[in-house]
């Protein structure tokens, strides 16, 4: 198909992105002899608090608890998540109060996300240091004591990769291809984070309907290949039952899903990321963080310097600024 707007108009949804995030170039790389052209993809610049690849999915996300009817908003995650932020700053514009259940204890001076949290009106509860699966009774918690006073809570699951967050890349995917078309750019590689695989899961799903017309490359900052590719097709079977339109070819056939500049996984810098963070930042003018954006870029210059990108490589930037604060 060449438009996914029959399949996704029927959706439920919410407006929060003004419109398509900039796709512009970058310096690129700093040895001539390798340079294709670098474009980054400013989803940095999503428009509301921080900014970041979140949002997209809370669009779909949010647009189906209100249809729901939800009246008000739970999410969960680590200290500094970036989803929790986003979840704060998406209810605030659209009038939902927000209830935010992070891990760790309340620190005397709230920084980066957390400061953004109180300001953006969010009530959070400091669970303390107890694991995930802790944090999640915590949330239910939550939700039974606010189904008791009344309300009709809407709990945002496993940091917005669900089938419904997914929603939010696959229409991404088009606005890059339209972006392509608008500007002239030939074949461009996008790179792209693997986390939880929300944003991998909906670019390749939406570049496989349209015909692919871009090759992606995901970088794993967590996992390891195969489990990253489990928990991507696992998702994307809840968002083919959405739209109820199968993906035409199995995940591992539509992109390279790559685990070779994890590290020690999540959270952990590699030598590389860390310089990354300084360099891109003293070339580009460009802030990047460390947990899920530099080790894409690392990434993305490797596969340039060693000729494996043919015509054009594009960058997807997904925010964390809120998160750099703390980081330092
Ligand atoms: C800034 C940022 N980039 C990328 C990701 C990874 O997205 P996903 O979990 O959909 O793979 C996250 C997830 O929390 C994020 O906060």
């Amino acid at each position: 198909m060449d438009t996914l707007k029959p399949l996704i108009e029927k959706l439920p949804r919410v407006r929060l992105i003004p419109g398509p995030t900039p796709l512009h170039p970058l310096r690129g790389m700093p040895e001539k002899e390798t340079a294709v052209p670098v474009y980054i993809k400013r989803d940095d610049l999503t428009g509301l608090g921080p900014g970041g690849n979140k949002l997209r999915s809370l669009e779909f996300i949010l647009g189906h608890a209100i249809q729901e009817g939800a009246d008000c908003i739970i999410a969960s995650g680590p200290l500094q998540s970036n989803l929790c932020t986003l979840t704060a700053a998406a209810c605030a514009r659209l009038g939902l109060p927000c209830t935010l259940v992070v891990n760790g204890e309340k620190p005397e001076r709230e920084e980066g996300n957390l400061l953004l949290n109180r300001l953006l009106g969010a009530e959070t509860i400091y669970a303390g240091p107890v694991s995930s699966t802790a944090r999640a009774v915590r949330v239910e918690e939550e939700y039974e004591r606010l189904q008791f006073a009344g309300h009709h809570p809407f709990i945002v699951k496993n940091g917005a990769t669900t089938g419904w967050g997914v929603l939010g890349y696959t229409v991404a995917a088009e606005e890059i291809r339209d972006q392509c078309r608008g500007a002239r750019i030939k074949e461009l590689t996008i790179f792209v984070p693997g986390g939880n695989g929300g944003v991998a899961a909906g670019l390749l799903y939406g570049n496989a309907l349209l015909g692919r017309p871009l090759p992606i490359v995901v970088i794993s900052v967590e996992d390891d290949r195969d489990l990253l590719t489990r928990h991507i097709e696992q998702v994307l079977q809840e968002t083919e039952k959405i739209t109820g339109t199968a993906c035409p070819k199995p995940v591992s056939e539509l992109g390279w899903i790559v685990d070779d500049y994890r590290g020690n996984g999540w959270g952990s810098n590699t030598e590389e990321s860390a310089k990354m963070v300084l360099e891109f930042a003293r070339r580009e003018g460009i802030i990047i963080e460390n947990v899920y954006n530099s080790k894409v870029v690392v990434g993305m210059r490797d596969w340039i310097r060693k000729g494996k990108v043919a015509q054009s490589a594009c960058y997807l930037h997904t925010g964390g600024f809120g998160s750099l604060f703390s980081q330092y």
